[in-house]
């Protein structure tokens, strides 16, 4: 995506459309000059009054856009952050429609809001609605290029601030995409080796990310008796990613991030329904936003210490499937007794978390994945779940939410629910009843946690959608990487350099 700011109005280049936000009242939120007249039509009408979402085309003349995409943001007093998204999301769809290479877009001037955070609000709606997934479609034979949004003109007084503000969500979007591509993707192609292999090309990118993979013979080395029993029905080799970025090499700070990296689940001899098992190919997503996230945090150059560790592997169902009843040795130690192969995100992720805290020094833990149907069930496909056990750590995950909207809620992690996954015949279970799933997997994870804050992030809800929502397209959403690149965001501001 071609990005720049411009000051004025007048100084700019016709484009495919021009882009005038507007307040409700239709009032214009942009001193738009002579362009008064060419959108008197529609307001006049009363036909658009630039409440929040509302859009409108009007078609100019020269010397003006052929196209006005009028938009409204709601009342001056309460526009939010959260509705330019939605509002600039509504823009992208018009920008599809009529097949937009290049916008003009005068950004909206809102006192409430600082400029910087209503140019990075907007490109996010905008950036993100315009995604479109197509590498599996066959352009020659449909004979029908898609159009893609190319080149973007901000029109703002303050050009370097807004280009700035620009130019590095711009960074921040391009890893949601690389995110939502790769979940996207068939799952016979992002295998555990291509995931490796992304990582590789990051560190290849920016000289502060450093990858390494580790390949089956390390993981029996490092006795990951879990990783390995999931992994065993598959006709590929499982992959151990560390993936890390070094932008403070002063401070001893240093998050890790565990991302669940089953390409492809099953269910394994727990076979998973029809219906269940389609949308599998998403159950990578957090290895997905763990990497990309790594990717966003080294084109922006945070001062901030970070590594993504991913168990890569694939749960499939074969002869050599890991079998129901048996019971497999963690790398901690801890045996486990399987009581559900379609639970395995939970032990693959137990292995990488022995492993993360007992060879790379993080001050705090915090793991990602779509772990269970259950935390659909308790939230639905709006929130993230999260379990943690420092009260400090859970305040500004929260408040990372509530700045990106990728919202998360606080789930229990109560004494009480321990007795659940107590097994006669191995230190543990790693499932139970259905009732309480989603905190059963949490506790299990819990008994691999040694003294340190940490959290686990559940984003089965919404890391894979049925529908297209506000912004958000169908399938891969890339929820999890804007929250975790704020979360950096922050920790770089609060700790001292
Ligand atoms: N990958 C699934 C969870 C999932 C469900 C992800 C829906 C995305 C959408 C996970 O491995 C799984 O199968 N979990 C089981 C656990 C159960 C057997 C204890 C589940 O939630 O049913
Ligand atoms: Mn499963
Ligand atoms: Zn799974």
């Amino acid at each position: 995506m071609m990005i720049q700011a411009i000051a004025s109005c007048e100084r700019r280049e016709l484009k495919d459309a021009l882009v005038i936000p507007f307040f409700k009242g239709a009032q214009a939120a942009f001193d738009i000059g002579d362009l008064h007249e060419v959108v008197s039509g529609p307001i006049g009408a009363g036909d658009f009054t630039g409440k929040a979402n509302e859009t409108c085309v009007v078609w100019g003349k020269e010397p003006q856009e052929k196209r006005l995409f009028l938009v409204g943001i709601g009342e001056k007093t309460s526009c939010s952050l959260e509705i330019l998204r939605r509002s600039f999301g509504s823009i992208a769809k018009l920008a599809q429609k009529y097949k937009c290479k290049s916008l003009n877009i005068l950004v909206p001037e809102i006192e409430m809001l600082p400029h910087e955070a209503v140019v990075k609000a907007l490109l996010e709606g905008l950036l993100s609605a315009s995604y479109q997934f197509d590498a599996l479609k066959n352009e020659t034979v449909r004979n029908e290029p898609t159009v893609r949004l190319e080149e973007l003109t901000l029109i703002a007084p303050q050009i370097h601030a807004t280009a700035k503000s620009g130019e590095q969500t711009t960074k921040v979007m391009e890893a949601v995409y690389r995110a939502r591509d790769l979940i996207n993707g068939n799952a016979d192609d992002t295998n555990p080796q291509f995931l490796a292999q992304f990582a590789k090309e990051i560190a290849a990118e920016f000289p502060r990310i450093k990858t390494e993979v580790k390949e089956r013979a390390w993981i029996e080395q490092e006795k990951m008796g879990l990783l390995l029993a999931v992994s065993r029905g598959a006709a590929i080799d499982p992959a151990f990613i560390i993936c890390s970025y070094h932008g403070n090499p002063a401070s001893n700070d240093h998050t890790v991030l565990v991302g669940k990296g089953v390409t492809y689940d099953t269910g394994g001899l727990v076979l998973k329904s029809p219906e269940g098992m389609e949308p599998m190919r998403c159950d990578m997503s957090g290895a997905a936003v763990v990497l990309a996230t790594i990717q966003a945090v080294g084109a922006l150059n945070l001062p901030i210490n970070v590594t993504a560790v991913v168990p890569a592997c694939e749960n499939a169902i074969s002869a050599t499937s890991y079998k129901l009843g048996d019971v497999y040795k963690s790398r901690s130690g801890l045996t486990v007794e399987i009581t559900n192969t379609d639970a395995e995100g939970r032990l693959i992720l137990a292995d990488a978390l022995s492993y993360a805290q007992e060879a790379l020094s993080p001050t705090r833990v915090i793991d990602i994945g779509t772990l269970t149907g259950s935390i659909e069930i308790a939230l639905g496909n709006e929130l993230m779940g999260y379990f943690c056990n420092s009260d400090s750590l859970a305040q500004e995950l929260t408040n990372s939410g509530q700045h990106t909207f990728e919202r998360l809620w606080r789930m229990p992690l109560y004494e009480e629910y321990k007795k659940g996954l107590d097994s006669d015949v191995a230190d543990t279970k790693n499932a139970a009843t259905r009732k309480g799933g989603a905190i059963l997997c949490a506790i299990f994870l819990q008994k691999f946690i040694k003294d340190i804050p940490w959290a686990h992030i559940d984003i089965a809800g919404v890391a894979f959608a049925k529908e297209a929502n506000r912004y958000l397209p169908k399938h891969a959403t890339g929820i999890g990487v804007r929250f975790l690149v704020d979360y950096f965001e922050h920790l770089a501001k609060n700790t001292d350099n």
